[in-house]
């Protein structure tokens, strides 16, 4: 059953197909897109590229929970090309809703196959915080797992829709985390992908996460890493911060947002994160304060050793792309 869901949501968030990778000379773990060179270079904003639509249930409406559980599904999918086309929902009154659209472009013809009761008892939709069960969502920069593993949990049965990775290998991430095992059985008992070395710097070009769109992206205090001392100075966290947007908002479809949560007080607030955005051409569009109670479980770690840390005061800078056409 994890397969099934995780292949689906893995093919919801399938970016352009049309390109081929190269090899990244200095890590053959990453490919380069050379769509995605082009925008990293020039710095420059193509909302064109992004093919996947967010899933809408209803028209007009962002509350999805009405209609899902008196919606039947049927999905027809394109299963050569990746694409979905004419997916409809049917709602209770027999009328016909649009679900999912997606442009494929110029692709071969191929055999139709139906996902029809399969899809139907899975949708239903569960909140926390300001992340839902029917957003895409990527978490990066993750410590213990904590944080991931209190969505997952929120979620219910299925958090296929997750997908967390951490720069650390699992070896050191079950050396250094107690809990880190525990977080990690929540998630992929809940059908998530949870990925390790993951470099938000060059994530773009990681083998899995470069052919992929979500509506979320979330990195929860980021920190540039050095575990001998902690490096005062705004600039290498600045540069980290910088880095990661860059990546980020190329991995996000209309209407995505980039999360990203830090500390707000002292010399925080020298890294000033609303400017790394717009010096890189993102909009801030919110910046709310953080509760770390709304995350059940949720422990903030340090990077190299397991204790917790104080998180209070934060924030969270929500940015999204600088819609240039309506
Ligand atoms: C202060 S810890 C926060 C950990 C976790 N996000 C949390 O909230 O508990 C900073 C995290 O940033 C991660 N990090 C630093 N540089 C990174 C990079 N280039 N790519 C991905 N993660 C990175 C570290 O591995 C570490 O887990």
């Amino acid at each position: 059953m994890c397969e099934i869901l995780s292949n689906l949501w893995r093919w919801l968030c399938l970016m352009p197909k049309n390109e081929t990778p190269t090899s990244d000379d200095d890590d053959p773990n990453y490919k380069t897109f050379p769509h995605v060179k082009k925008q990293i270079e020039s710095d420059s904003i193509d909302i064109s590229d992004h093919h996947v639509e967010p899933i809408s249930f209803s028209s007009g409406s962002t509350n999805t929970e009405d209609n899902i559980h008196t919606s039947t599904s049927h999905i027809v999918v394109d299963l050569s090309s990746g694409c979905a086309e004419d997916a409809k929902t049917t709602n209770a009154k027999g009328k016909e809703q649009p679900v999912i659209d997606i442009d494929c472009g110029n692709q071969e013809l191929i055999p139709e196959v139906v996902f029809e009761e399969i899809v139907t008892p899975l949708i239903s939709v569960r909140r926390i915080g300001p992340y839902t069960s029917a957003q895409r969502i990527l978490l990066v920069g993750e410590g213990d797992f904590s944080f991931s593993a209190s969505l997952a949990v929120a979620f219910g049965a299925s958090a296929a829709n997750i997908t967390a990775t951490s720069l650390n290998t699992k070896k050191y991430l079950i050396k250094n985390y107690g809990q880190f095992v525990t977080n990690k059985a929540e998630l992929e008992t809940r059908c998530s992908t949870v990925l390790h070395g993951v470099d938000v710097t060059k994530m773009l070009r990681h083998p899995v996460l470069g052919s992929m769109v979500f509506d979320r992206i979330i990195f929860n205090f980021p920190h540039a890493l050095n575990c001998v001392a902690t490096y005062t100075k705004p600039l290498p966290h600045q540069k980290l911060i910088r880095e990661f947007l860059l990546n980020a908002k190329e991995m996000i479809g209309e209407g995505g947002e980039i999360h990203i949560t830090s500390k707000s007080n002292g010399v925080y607030l020298e890294w000033d994160i609303p400017k790394i955005g717009s010096v890189i051409g993102i909009k801030l569009i919110q910046q709310v304060k953080f509760k770390r109670s709304k995350y059940p479980g949720y422990s903030p770690k340090y990077a190299c050793d397991d204790e917790d840390f104080d998180c209070n005061p934060s924030k969270t800078y929500k940015f999204g792309k600088v819609t240039l056409f309506r």
